[in-house]
């Protein structure tokens, strides 16, 4: 069903955070865009923590994962944050909850579907998406490839997502290393982090 090794390691460790208790920096920086009240679908979202900051932050979140470890742990999160996030157990690349959203947003998921689903799951991204709103992507990139865990990608090109999203306005797009150690060894993966929104066609 997935190529990600981390269904896995949430059934490994089912009292640990393995990505943390608090949003990544992304989701922080992604915030800065959220209307009041904003609908956000996060695809891949693991245990929960950016699921989990947005709904903190007053936004009405579906989660999306393929693993059901991550999600109890995500709903443990939510619960101890006060917050309700509707948590649906999927794969992304076959199964999107119905929209519209404001925001769809990915952290380090996206480059487990293969690359002729990815060419079928942006359109239908698209189309979940209101006039205005908008999509935030970190993805691994080839500019420097680290395998772990016998994880299977389909790393982004450099400038990938920019011709995929070419009718929509660019808002960021950063290449940038990230550091690792999920392994045990510290590594580093080579990332793009892409923020575009969606061109408001004129009234007539
Ligand atoms: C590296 S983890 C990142 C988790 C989370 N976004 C974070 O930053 O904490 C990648 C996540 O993508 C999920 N995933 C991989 N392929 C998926 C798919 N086809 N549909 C839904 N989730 C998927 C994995 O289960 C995993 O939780």
């Amino acid at each position: 069903m997935t190529r990600s090794p981390w269904a896995r390691e949430y059934a490994r460790t089912p009292d640990e955070y393995i990505w943390g208790l608090g949003p990544s920096e992304f989701a922080r920086a992604v915030r800065a865009l959220l209307p009041t009240g904003a609908s956000v679908l996060e695809l891949g979202c693991g245990e929960g923590r950016d699921s989990v900051f947005f709904a903190t932050c007053g936004c009405d979140v579906t989660g999306v994962d393929v693993s059901a470890a991550g999600l109890a742990k995500a709903g443990r999160l939510a619960r101890a944050h006060g917050v309700t996030v509707r948590w649906v157990r999927a794969d992304a690349a076959r199964e999107l909850p119905a929209g519209p959203f404001d925001l769809v947003y990915s952290c380090g998921a996206i480059h487990y579907i293969p690359r002729r689903q990815r060419a079928r799951l942006f359109p239908r991204l698209k189309a979940l998406t209101r006039p205005g709103g908008s999509h935030a992507h970190v993805v691994f990139t080839d500019r420097r490839i680290y395998v772990e865990k016998g994880e299977r990608i389909d790393y982004f090109a450099e400038g990938e997502l920019s011709r995929i999203y070419a009718d929509w306005l660019i808002l960021r797009c950063e290449p940038a290393m990230i550091a690792c150690a999920q392994d045990g060894t510290p590594h580093r993966h080579s990332v793009e982090q892409f923020i575009a929104q969606a061109v408001e066609s004129p009234r007539p």
